[in-house]
């Protein structure tokens, strides 16, 4: 659950200067109707302190802010919208200040924040595109100025290597960390890379062994016509995980197995693979290492094929299934005896078996579009996106960054600018949320709004095969700060509710957050 948002909105009052009032529900019931009469009365002191103070205004250029109520009673920061343009204003001319002051009061808080907040970065990508150093694998597009090269002349951003003092140094490698220990994360931190690519979700830039172009995923489902129940190539029986003894339980438990691999062969002839799992009812999917996301062609081989894979691997297995139901896990090889029942009993049942194969008539599930989707954008690009991000992000800290307000109060109400972009894109939306309704609803609203009026077409929209393309509809199915890992973006991370999206907003100025459409 990415957005889940609870009950608890602040309610809204509208007076009738239209000036909406927040009331945080934290206290007790104060009755509606009290209330806002108690509005109207502070409303009306409002504009009589607001009158009383024109002739004195202090136009001191960031004075234009009220932050808290109180200081509304402080005539040196009454707020005067957009009173930048006042600097040559401040004289005794009261006229000159009434007008500047209906000037900004037809100036919204969204137009003035957008004006405001707006940053010219020191970098332009386009001009000066991220530059890598070594060798990229193709790729299409990026939506951020991308290089990958050797140019000596030229101070690389970052390198496959542990070497530059500037720039990031860049682990990549596809390989499972129990066989390359220096894969694991925190041991190629200490190391001394600061930015790793591995099969891992929660690497830094993730490189998976999936995509929608390199498997046809929903390619349709065979008959199964082998008298055997399934299908195994492995072509080297020793790992360092159990499969072997899985593959024993499984056979101890009368599971016909046809090998065609060099472990436990017992097929001689040479074969296509992917033709031949086709007509098999269960694929073993056996990695050589049980890791976190260490997910292999094995699986997603046995996807395309539309046989059920029953894997021994990636204890996370279930994050990589197309739907509930449709992959059979042996978590440790005691496990094997039961799943060899469920195999049994799923081949005597032609209904029970086909839904574990549903997923290919109507689809997968979300969860697996947003996992594949992805691999839509090239991890070269997602490297570029990364490092760009980073680079904007120490920018923006440092100190003579311009400082920006990212909010604007005004009476009762503050407006909080914050930024979405898509995953795997580079450039950001500007969203405005409103304190009356800062809710984790409000925010997916304004979110879908903000990209339906773009007409925004998803990155992923040429990549997935056609029957899964969907409309122009955008389904939000994600929306995280940007910063986390996928695994937390896809399946760990969510708000705990209004309260706690109020806190992150109020402690991250113009926000930033990441959108995932499915
Ligand atoms: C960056 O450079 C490109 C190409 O010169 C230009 O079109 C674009 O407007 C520039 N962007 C900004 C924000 O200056
Ligand atoms: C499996 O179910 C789908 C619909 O979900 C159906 O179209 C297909 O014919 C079924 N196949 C078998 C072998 O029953
Ligand atoms: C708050 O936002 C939600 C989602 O955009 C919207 O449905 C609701 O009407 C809003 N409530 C108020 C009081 O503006």
């Amino acid at each position: 659950m990415g957005l889940v948002s609870n009950q608890r909105r602040s309610r809204t009052e509208t007076t009738h200067e239209g000036l909406p009032a927040t009331i945080s529900s934290g206290g007790g019931a104060i009755p509606k109707k009290k209330w806002s009469n108690l509005m109207t009365l502070f409303v009306a002191l409002v504009v009589i302190a607001e009158i009383a103070f024109l002739g004195n205004i202090d136009m001191a250029k960031n004075a234009a802010m009220v932050d808290t109520l109180a200081d509304l009673f402080y005539p040196s920061r009454v707020a005067v919208v957009g009173g930048d343009g006042g600097d040559g204003g401040d004289g005794d001319s009261g006229l000159a200040v009434m007008s500047s002051v209906q000037n900004s009061e037809s100036e919204s808080c969204e137009e003035w924040l957008e004006r405001e907040d707006g940053v010219t970065y020191l970098r332009n990508f386009t001009q000066e595109p991220v530059f890598v150093s070594g060798a990229g694998q193709k790729w299409n597009s990026c939506s951020v100025g991308c290089k990958f090269g050797i140019n000596r002349d030229k101070k690389p951003d970052a390198a496959f290597k542990t070497i530059q003092k500037a720039g990031a140094s860049v682990l990549r490698s596809m390989e499972s960390a129990e066989y390359y220990p220096e894969n694991n994360i925190a041991m190629a931190r200490r190391r001394g890379y600061n930015v790793v690519m591995t099969t891992s979700l929660s690497s830094d830039v993730p490189v998976g062994y999936f995509s929608w172009p390199e498997y046809d995923i929903m390619a349709p489902v065979k008959p199964k016509t082998e008298s055997a129940l399934a299908a195994v190539f492995i072509s080297n029986c020793g790992a360092r995980n159990f499969r072997l003894q899985a593959l024993e339980a499984l056979e101890k438990a009368n599971i016909k197995i046809d090998s065609y691999g060099g472990c436990h062969r017992n097929k001689n002839e040479r074969v296509n693979k992917l033709e031949t799992l086709k007509r098999y009812k269960f694929s073993l999917a056996f990695e050589n290492s049980n890791e976190e996301d260490y997910v292999t062609e094995k699986f997603f081989q046995s996807l395309v094929a539309g046989t059920v894979p029953v894997v021994v691997g990636a204890p996370n297995i279930q994050d990589f299934a197309p739907s509930l139901g449709s992959v059979l896990h042996i978590k440790e090889v005691e496990d094997a005896e039961s799943i060899a029942k469920t195999m049994k009993h799923l081949a005597e049942n032609p209904e029970a078996y086909n839904q574990s194969l549903r997923w290919k008539y109507e689809g997968p599930s979300d969860s697996f579009k947003a996992l594949v989707d992805m691999a839509a954008v090239h991890s070269s690009c997602r490297l570029c996106i990364h490092l760009a991000t980073t680079i904007r992000e120490k920018e923006e800290a440092s100190p003579g960054f311009k400082k920006r307000p990212c909010k604007c109060t005004r009476g009762l109400e503050t407006v909080y600018h914050i930024y979405v972009r898509e995953r795997g894109r580079f450039e950001m939306e500007s969203i405005y949320l409103r304190s009356s309704n800062l809710t984790l609803e409000a925010l997916k609203s304004a979110v879908a709004s903000k990209f339906k009026s773009l007409n925004h077409v998803p990155i992923w929209k040429p990549e997935r095969p056609e029957v899964l393309r969907g409309g122009n509809e955008l389904k939000i199915y994600r929306i995280y700060p940007v910063g986390l890992t996928q695994r937390q973006a896809l399946y760990s991370f969510s708000f705990k509710g209004d309260v706690d999206f109020r806190s992150h907003l109020d402690s991250n100025p113009c926000a930033k957050f990441e959108v995932i459409f499915v």
